[in-house]
């Protein structure tokens, strides 16, 4: 058993753990990073983000190449579905990622433990798993995640009722699948199977897509799955399933209350959020404090109710995104460290991949009107880009909320192509406290799908070009 005297310990290998290490080490502490998983990268890299995207992204080709190329002249002939191969794919992807995030730890000489992690007291941290250890270190750092919210009487086996992980890899098409809560996952992973040939239903408890999102946006978002093929039953409660080997039948009733209802499928995606993931740390031990909600409460530096224990990442408050627990990771060292770097959390941008993508950064005009904050609108639909006519991808529009004295841009609402790319110009600008003038007075280049984000900074002001 060996006892090494660590500056930092951080437990989870995630997006938010595994990036406050190497920045720890590069700030010179000595630093260890435990993860249970087997591999790096945490949800994210391993059941997350990433091979959610690599699935996208090919059954995004598949659609186009059915659909699209035969009006651009490209003729494919008849198309096959190899779902295997395309799994491999994103395995691959998967694999190449997480042992590339092994070689940055080494690189760095952050020490890797695999095993699971314990907090003991005093800056004890036991170890077990295959390698069973004590470590000690003056500081902690917990970054464990989350985990899918479950369901009562929808208990998932991921097989027949799946979570996202059991949706990420589905052995063959589904004939019929429902999804259960149109957030971002339910969206995301119904689009995928959808295109690859599911009749997929999408089943939320709410009478609206997307909570908290843009209203006007999630409307558009809706209309366009809905043409798509996606069906959508919302203000409906899911209150119970039963299964036979080949379906699985939802039971149901109108959120207001009402008759009880059916639906069958053959596979049932449950999707209705993550919660915060702290088992066997012996956190109530310690005296660690959480929330109601199961998260760990923390100050603005990151640190717990408990001396030298420090948390960031899902397991805290916040958005339950990779590069909002990223920034966490990284300002909760250099804190440590005597640096002063900050966080505003009115600026982490949320995407949606779906196609076309969803993206927005700071307040929806809900939020204005609530807060009474006059402000102007400038929207400009994609079809009015010439870029995106030129791709042949015009759904969609950009939606600029700008204070109506100041000017200043308090809001960006993207749907359309490559939305989450093109919403990083509006990130920067609002990170520097642009106006929609400074926005409108950049060069952009021509033919981009950005222009679209000028047009609409023109629009504030009522002065556009093309549109
Ligand atoms: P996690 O990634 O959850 O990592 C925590 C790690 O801690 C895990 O690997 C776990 O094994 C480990 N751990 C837990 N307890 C212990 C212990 N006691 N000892 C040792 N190790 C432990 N976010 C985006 O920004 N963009 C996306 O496109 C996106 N897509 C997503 C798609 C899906 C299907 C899902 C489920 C999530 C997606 N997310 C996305 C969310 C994103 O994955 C999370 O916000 C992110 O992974 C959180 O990072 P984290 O470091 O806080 O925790
Ligand atoms: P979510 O919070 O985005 O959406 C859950 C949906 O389920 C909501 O619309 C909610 O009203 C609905 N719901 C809740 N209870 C329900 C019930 N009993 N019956 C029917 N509907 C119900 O959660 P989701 O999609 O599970 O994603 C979890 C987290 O993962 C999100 O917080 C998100 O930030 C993150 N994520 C991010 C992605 C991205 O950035 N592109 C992709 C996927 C996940």
């Amino acid at each position: 058993m060996s006892e090494e005297i660590f500056d930092l310990v951080v437990v989870g290998g995630g997006p938010g753990g595994y990036t406050a290490a190497i920045r720890a080490a590069q700030l010179g502490m000595k630093t260890a990073c435990v993860e249970k998983r087997g591999a790096l990268g945490g949800v994210c890299l391993n059941v997350g983000c990433i091979p959610s995207k690599a699935l996208l992204q090919s059954s995004e080709l598949f659609e186009e190449a059915q659909h699209s190329f035969e009006d651009r002249g490209i003729s494919v002939g008849s198309l096959k579905l190899d779902l295997k191969k395309m799994m491999d794919q994103k395995e691959s992807t998967v694999t190449g990622l997480t042992q590339g995030i092994e070689f940055l730890f080494k690189k760095n000489k952050v020490t890797y433990v695999k095993g699971t992690a314990s907090l003991q007291g005093g800056g004890r941290i036991d170890v077990t798993g295959d390698n069973v250890q004590t470590l000690k270190a003056k500081n902690i750092l917990i970054a464990t995640g989350s985990e899918v919210t479950p369901l009562p009487n929808v208990e998932i086996d991921e097989k027949q009722i799946v979570s996202s992980t059991g949706a990420l890899e589905l052995p063959k098409v589904p004939k019929k699948m429902i999804v259960i809560g149109a957030g971002v996952i339910g969206l995301e992973l119904g689009t995928v199977w959808r295109r690859l040939g599911a009749e997929v239903t999408v089943v939320e408890f709410m009478d609206r897509i997307l909570p908290g999102t843009d209203n006007e946006i999630a409307k558009t978002t809706q209309r366009i799955l809905k043409k798509q093929g996606i069906n959508f039953m919302l203000g409906k409660k899911v209150t119970g399933a039963k299964k036979t080997k080949t379906a699985v039948t939802l039971t149901m009733e109108p959120a207001k209350g009402g008759d009880e209802e059916t639906l069958k499928a053959d596979v049932v995606l449950v999707a209705i959020g993550r919660r915060p993931y702290t088992d066997g740390l012996g956190l109530d031990d310690l005296g660690v404090e959480k929330d109601k909600a199961g998260r760990i409460i923390v100050d603005g530096n990151f640190k717990s109710s408990v001396e030298g224990i420090y948390a960031i990442g899902d397991v805290i408050e916040g958005p339950m995104l990779a590069h909002k627990a990223e920034d966490e990771g990284v300002v909760c060292v250099e804190k440590l460290a005597g640096q002063k770097p900050h966080i505003d959390y009115n600026l982490i941008p949320g995407v949606i991949y779906t196609w076309p993508e969803v993206a927005t950064v700071g307040k929806t005009e809900e939020q204005l009107k609530e807060a009474g904050v006059d402000y102007n609108v400038g929207k400009v639909p994609f079809m009015a880009n010439s870029r995106a006519r030129a791709n042949g991808f015009t759904d969609g529009f950009v939606k600029i909320l700008a204070d109506k004295k100041t000017d200043k841009v308090l809001g960006v609402h993207i749907i359309g192509p490559d939305a989450g790319t093109v919403i990083h110009e509006c990130v920067l600008a609002m990170e520097f406290g642009a106006s929609s003038e400074d926005i409108a007075r950049t060069c952009h280049a021509h033919p981009t799908l950005n222009e679209a984000v000028k047009e609409a900074a023109l629009a504030v002001a009522g002065r556009t070009i093309n549109s």
